[in-house]
């Protein structure tokens, strides 16, 4: 196991040498993406410098190592979740689509589907998108699903529960170990974006208890465009795919009348996969499996404390949802100061902050706003800089109140 050490774990992200603005880079917008170490940048290059062929097709060599690569890949990513069986693991393009392949999968006419008020827009619209009657599961002030208000929300038409490990807003994180056990006293599948969850917890989706998990790649310093749909495998075998093309098809079972479909997982690989971004994602794994999981959560929540207490002596500042046991994501407003003025002049500080909806309306209007500044902390951020986040804040107040 590698020793948790800020300056090494920097220098494997190149990205943070550089300078904006002539300031050093502060970037604390992780929850939107994070960087990439090199080793994950080296291992996609290797691939397209010596191996690169489409997988699953063709006879020649190539193919075959590159078809080896891809589905070592779903070995790692199988072991990194906790997942009983690879063929659980369905590449897909990231959370978001991996959301849509449930819905549609899911929900027939007159079903409805429960979704948490602090949901990202992603495990909002794809079930709007699949025809079901939205339910909402109200959140409290400290930004926590109601789940004692879960079961009067449940009928026999109800599809799923769909929810967040963690918000990418508030960075709480609910209690799917009590959403699962009261959903599935009803029969009902529990679904979760694992987004976040993935990027600050360790994940096991067998003892979660939950029917599908979805996370993307690249807030896991891995590629974007590749990401991972998670289901119980007797839910995935009934789950009609919602994509067709090549290589989701049962051998020789294509005709102009119809067709049969591959088994899982590629059934709901239709078309080339991204292979490349596959490989990525199974470095960004291991690099992080250097460590020791303890190690990353201790110098995050130590962020977290230093940014949230440097930001609450700032007169006027609320910090939003609870703080407690949330992942190192801090949203924020001042009094009478638009957040995007805030964002702006951080930005001019070298300070990289997401400012807005950050993709959740119904949770950031539950919060009585329109807006709010986040910053949301990695791995390679450190104590300098959570305490930047703070001072330039404040200078950015005094600029704008003065
Ligand atoms: N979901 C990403 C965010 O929270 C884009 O910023």
């Amino acid at each position: 196991m590698r020793a948790f050490d800020i300056e090494q774990v920097r220098a494997d992200f190149p990205i943070l040498g550089r300078q904006v603005y002539g300031r050093p880079l502060v970037y604390l917008d992780n929850a939107a993406t994070t960087q990439k170490p090199r080793r994950v940048l080296a291992a996609m290059e290797d691939i397209y410098l010596t191996v690169n062929a489409n997988v699953h097709r063709a006879e020649h060599a190539l193919a075959a190592e590159a078809t080896a690569l891809y589905e070592a890949a779903r070995d790692t990513v199988a072991e990194f979740i906790g997942a009983e069986h690879r063929e659980e693991v369905i590449f897909t393009s990231g959370t978001t689509m991996a959301l849509n392949v449930v819905a549609k999968g899911l929900v027939n006419q007159g079903d409805n589907v429960i979704v948490s008020e602090a949901e990202h827009h992603s495990n909002i619209v794809p079930w709007q998108l699949a025809g079901a009657q939205i339910r909402v599961l109200p959140i409290g002030e400290d930004g926590l699903p109601q789940i004692e208000r879960l079961e009067e929300l449940i009928d026999d038409r109800t599809r799923a529960v769909a929810v967040t490990q963690c918000s990418n807003v508030l960075g709480t994180r609910p209690d799917i170990a009590g959403i699962v056990k009261i959903a599935h006293k009803h029969g009902v599948a529990v679904v979760v974006d694992g987004a976040q969850g993935t990027v600050h917890e360790k994940v096991n989706v067998s003892k979660l208890g939950c029917d599908f998990y979805a996370f993307s790649g690249h807030k896991l310093y891995g590629p974007t465009g590749i990401g991972v749909l998670w289901g119980r495998r007797e839910l995935l075998e009934n789950l009609p795919p919602m994509m067709g093309g090549g290589d989701m098809v049962a051998p020789q079972e294509v005709t102009f009348a119809r067709s049969q479909f591959a088994e899982l997982p590629f059934r709901f690989e239709a078309g080339t996969s991204n292979y490349v971004g596959a490989v990525g994602l199974a470095e960004a794994i291991r690099y992080l499996s250097e460590f020791d999981p303890h190690d990353i959560e201790r110098h995050e929540r130590e962020l977290l404390e230093i940014a949230t207490n440097e930001l609450l002596k700032i007169n006027g500042l609320q910090i939003y949802g609870g703080i407690d046991s949330r992942a190192p994501i801090v949203s924020f407003n001042v009094d009478g100061v638009h957040p995007s003025d805030i964002g702006q002049i951080l930005d001019k500080q070298g300070i990289a902050i997401r400012t807005g909806m950050h993709c959740a309306q119904p949770l950031v209007e539950h919060f009585g706003v329109s807006s709010m500044c986040r910053a949301s902390f990695a791995l390679y951020n450190t104590k300098q800089e959570a305490i930047a986040l703070a001072q330039g804040v404040e200078k950015a107040v005094k600029m704008i109140c003065r």
